[in-house]
C-alpha cells in the first residue's frame, strides 16, 4: 500500500487533511506538496509575527483596561488575563524556535485598531458600569480576533506536520476562548444590570428634593 492516497488536489490550503488517522507520514519532506508546505510555512510564519506585535501590544493594552474598570470582577479576569497574555507572549516565541526562527513582531493593524477603538471606548464612557460595560465590548473583541488567529495557527501547525507547535498553540487558543467565556459571564451577571440601573438614576438626579436613597 504504497500510494492509498494519491492528492491529485492542487490547493495548497484545503481543509480535508482533518483525520488524524494517517497523518504520520506527512511531514514538509520533499514530497510532492513541498511547495505547497514551504508557501504554508511563510504565511504560517508571517501570521506568527502578527501575533506576536498582538500579544505585545496587549501586555501593555490591559493594565489601562484594568486601571479603567471599577468592577471588581472585571478588574479580577483582566489581571488573569493579563498574566496568562505574558505567557503567551513566550509561548509564540516558542514557536518561532520549533520553525526554527527568530522571533520577530510584525505590526498587526487590526489589533491596533481594536485598542484604539477600546482607548475611544474607554474615554467616553462615564466611569462606573458604564465604562465597564464598554471595557467588556472591546475585550471581547480582542479576545475574538485572537480567537481567530490561533485557531487558523493551530490548523497550519497541523497541516505542516508540526506537532509542538500545535500543542502550544492550541494551548493559548484555549486560553482566549475561556477569557472570552468569562467576559460574558461578567457582563451577565452584573455590569450591564449596573450599567442600565445607573441610566435610571441619572434620570432621576434632575428631580429636586433628593433625599438620601438606600
Ligand atoms: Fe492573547
Ligand atoms: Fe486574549
Amino acid at each position: 500500500m504504497a500510494n492509498s492516497k494519491t492528492n491529485s488536489n492542487g490547493r495548497a490550503n484545503s481543509s480535508g487533511s482533518k483525520s488524524k488517522s494517517g497523518s504520520n507520514g506527512t511531514s514538509s519532506k520533499n514530497s510532492s506538496n513541498g511547495m505547497q508546505s514551504s508557501q504554508l510555512m511563510k504565511l504560517f510564519e508571517e501570521e506568527l509575527k502578527d501575533i506576536y506585535w498582538a500579544e505585545k501590544a496587549l501586555t501593555k493594552a490591559i493594565p489601562k483596561m484594568i486601571k479603567n474598570a471599577t468592577s471588581e470582577e472585571l478588574i479580577e479576569a483582566l489581571e488573569n488575563h493579563l498574566a496568562e497574555t505574558e505567557e503567551q507572549v513566550k509561548r509564540v516565541e516558542q514557536v518561532f524556535e520549533v520553525i526554527g526562527k527568530k522571533a520577530t513582531a510584525k505590526k498587526c493593524d487590526a489589533m491596533e485598531g481594536l485598542i484604539k477603538e477600546a482607548e475611544g471606548i474607554m474615554e467616553a464612557c462615564e466611569v462606573g458600569a458604564m465604562r465597564d460595560a464598554g471595557i467588556i465590548s472591546a475585550g471581547q473583541k480582542v479576545e475574538h480576533y485572537e480567537i481567530a488567529s490561533y485557531g487558523t495557527l493551530r490548523q497550519f501547525a497541523e497541516t505542516l506536520g508540526l506537532d509542538e507547535a500545535v500543542e502550544l498553540l492550541e494551548a493559548t487558543l484555549d486560553e482566549e476562548k475561556a477569557a472570552d467565556e468569562k467576559l460574558t459571564e461578567v457582563a451577565v451577571s452584573a455590569i450591564n444590570i449596573q450599567a442600565s440601573q445607573e441610566e435610571d438614576d441619572e434620570e432621576e438626579e434632575e428631580e429636586p428634593a433628593g433625599k438620601k436613597s438606600r
